[in-house]
């Protein structure tokens, strides 16, 4: 009845939500928009996992994954023990692929980077940060489609769990990712009267019988942490 064993985020009072964490090999897209929180949340899912002895690695398409790493310093002073040892891996992504070259990369070909990296370097849990980054007007949706879903079949087969960061970009529609992924984690930051709220809603979440309120979140010295639903 217990089922599959699942795989602990790490964030206080996150994995309570969802039957105790995600479902090893499988695809979540963490959502929301800028300063939601995205970023953190996918660190501490990968340094729960360092912390824990599995290899992790971040891909980052945009930022320097150093200055990330060195932002969650605050929350984590380890973060840079488990760089040393080999345990989070920092993949500048981006700079490889916007570095020299004029034309916008392609689906397929950042997806075979990705999966070469984390097949090589046995990687148990993986973060694209942010898969969006690679969304251009010339993408064409029924490439991206085929490519993330033979992306996220191999991943799976690799049993590795992964955090897929997305930017809202508009509120009203639903992408690619969305539907092909197991879940979906939405991030809101919004304004309540003269105060920004942090809350973190449940989308979907595949084979869970999960929450689907929304909780209230903050900032604590460790990095995020739910609080209580938000009624
Ligand atoms: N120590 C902290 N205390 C309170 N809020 C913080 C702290 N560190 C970061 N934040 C908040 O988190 C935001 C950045 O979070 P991040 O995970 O990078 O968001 P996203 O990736 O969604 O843009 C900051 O803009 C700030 O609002
Ligand atoms: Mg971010």
């Amino acid at each position: 009845m217990g089922g599959t064993e699942r795989v602990r985020t790490g964030i206080p009072g996150f994995d309570e939500l969802i039957e105790g964490g995600f479902l090893p090999g499988k695809a979540y897209l963490v959502t929301g928009p800028p300063g939601s929180g995205k970023t953190t949340f996918a660190m501490q899912f990968l340094v729960e996992g360092a912390k824990n002895g599995e290899k992790t690695a971040y891909v980052s398409l945009i930022h320097n994954p150093k200055e990330v790493a060195k932002d969650f310093e605050r929350f984590d002073p380890d973060v840079w023990n488990y760089v040393r040892n080999g345990n989070l891996i920092l993949y500048d992504l981006g700079k490889e692929l916007w570095g020299t070259k004029a034309k916008p990369p392609q689906w397929s070909s950042v997806m075979f980077r990705i999966k070469d990296l984390a097949q090589d370097a046995g990687i148990a849990r993986l973060v694209i940060d942010p898969l969006t980054a690679i969304d251009f007007p010339t993408t064409d949706p029924a490439e991206k489609r085929a490519e993330l879903a033979t992306f996220l079949r191999t991943i799976e087969e690799l049993g590795i769990t992964t955090v897929l960061v997305a930017e809202l970009t508009e509120l009203d529609r639903y992408t690619e990712e969305h539907y092909l992924v197991d879940g979906v984690i939405m991030l809101h930051y919004y304004l309540d009267g003269v105060k920004m709220v942090r809350a973190l809603q449940v989308l979907k979440m595949r084979r869970t019988h999960h929450e689907t309120r929304l909780y209230r979140f903050e900032f604590s010295s460790r990095g995020i942490s739910i609080r209580g639903p938000l009624l």
